[in-house]
């Protein structure tokens, strides 16, 4: 058994747009505290945010923009590989080798896929089908064996492993290591404004609250989010959210107040916003100020995205050297033909 400053950890965000408390507690506040525990890598998932529907002149400042949020968030490139995916493209490379081992009906069946090309009918490209054959390839060129994410992002882990172990076996070898998913700890973090569906980038800010909300508007759309009276036999999905959220950013005794509340079936939404709006609002000051220094520093950032790769790169080099010699396509031992 290694242990655990010998495993290694890959995990990514896509720079879409700002991020919001979803991917802070589904993903970021993991990532924060396993770097201390861990050999990490943190990609940013460049490759798969243009399969999306994007603009080209906004692309770089949003790969700009989640460097500032990883680093602001706690991510520090002295314990960590924070690193650009488009920097490394022995990655794509590697997806390629694996698209020639994945089954297409397993592509078809992704949750993930179906949701996306629902959602731009007018857009079902390749890679969107390609997408988790991308991820593997970023979790394996780095023979990584564990992969924090939420919930939603689990089948993707289990295609991986598919594709590691198919890897394995056509080649005849213990190549890739089989990684596993590491499941963050917090349940889904629903919208605000449709609290049956996930907190999502992609439905629009009404629905979110962004990391670099201003108390203001926290304020503005907690006072907005979708409850119920607070006299419900079942705490409905909107105000269970809240008191999921309260839990993560209260003080143990706000988090009891209101846990009597809605044991007595009356909870005070108004007053429960209020209090909840007023935690997260001071939870994010750090950060806020954290991303201001940042911004005004873009070159810092840069450089972080430079090392990042200068270690990364080294690493996914190898692994394409070992695996062209595996698939059999390297011709400098032939002595004769
Ligand atoms: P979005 O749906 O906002 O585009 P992404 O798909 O880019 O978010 O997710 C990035 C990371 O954040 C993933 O690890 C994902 O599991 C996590 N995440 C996203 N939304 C949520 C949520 N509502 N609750 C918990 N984790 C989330
Ligand atoms: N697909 C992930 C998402 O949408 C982002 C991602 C890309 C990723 N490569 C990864 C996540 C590798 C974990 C591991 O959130």
């Amino acid at each position: 058994m290694k242990n655990k400053k010998q495993q290694i950890i890959l995990s990514g965000i896509q720079p879409t747009g700002e991020l919001h408390l979803g991917n802070y507690l589904g993903a970021l506040r993991n990532w924060v505290s396993l770097q201390d525990q861990y050999q990490c890598y943190f990609v940013l998932a460049t490759y798969h945010s243009i399969s999306g529907n994007y603009q080209p002149a906004d692309k770089a400042k949003q790969i700009l923009s989640l460097t500032i949020d990883y680093l602001a968030a706690g991510l520090d490139p002295k314990k960590c590989v924070i690193f650009n995916q488009t920097d490394v493209p022995e990655t794509t490379e590697l997806c390629w080798i694996f698209n020639t081992l994945t089954p297409l009906a397993e592509l078809t069946r992704m949750t993930q896929f179906k949701d996306k090309a629902g959602k731009q009918d007018k857009n079902i490209n390749m890679g969107l089908l390609d997408y988790p054959v991308l991820q593997a390839a970023d979790i394996l060129i780095y023979r990584a064996n564990l992969v924090p994410v939420g919930k939603d992002q689990v089948q993707h882990v289990e295609i991986t492993r598919s594709i590691a172990k198919w890897f394995n076996q056509k080649y005849g070898v213990e190549y890739f290591p089989i990684p596993e998913a590491k499941l963050t700890p917090t349940a889904k973090i629903m919208s605000l404004a449709d609290p049956e569906h996930k907190m999502s980038k992609s439905s629009g800010p009404k629905h979110y609250i962004a990391l670099n909300d201003s108390p203001e508007t926290i304020k503005q759309k907690i006072a907005k989010a979708v409850t119920g009276s607070g006299q419900e036999k079942e705490i409905p999905a909107g105000g269970q959210n809240l008191l999921d959220l309260l839990a993560e950013f209260g003080t143990t005794e706000e988090i009891d107040y209101f846990k009597k509340q809605a044991q007595t079936k009356n909870i005070k939404y108004g007053e429960l916003k209020q209090t909840l709006a007023e935690a997260i609002a001071q939870f994010f000051e750090p950060y806020r100020q954290k991303r201001r220094e940042l911004e005004n520093d873009l070159n810092y950032v840069r450089k972080v995205l430079e090392e990042g790769a200068a270690q990364a790169r080294p690493v996914a080099q190898k692994t394409i050297k070992e695996v062209k010699e595996i698939i059999g396509v390297n011709i400098d031992k032939i002595k004769k033909i």
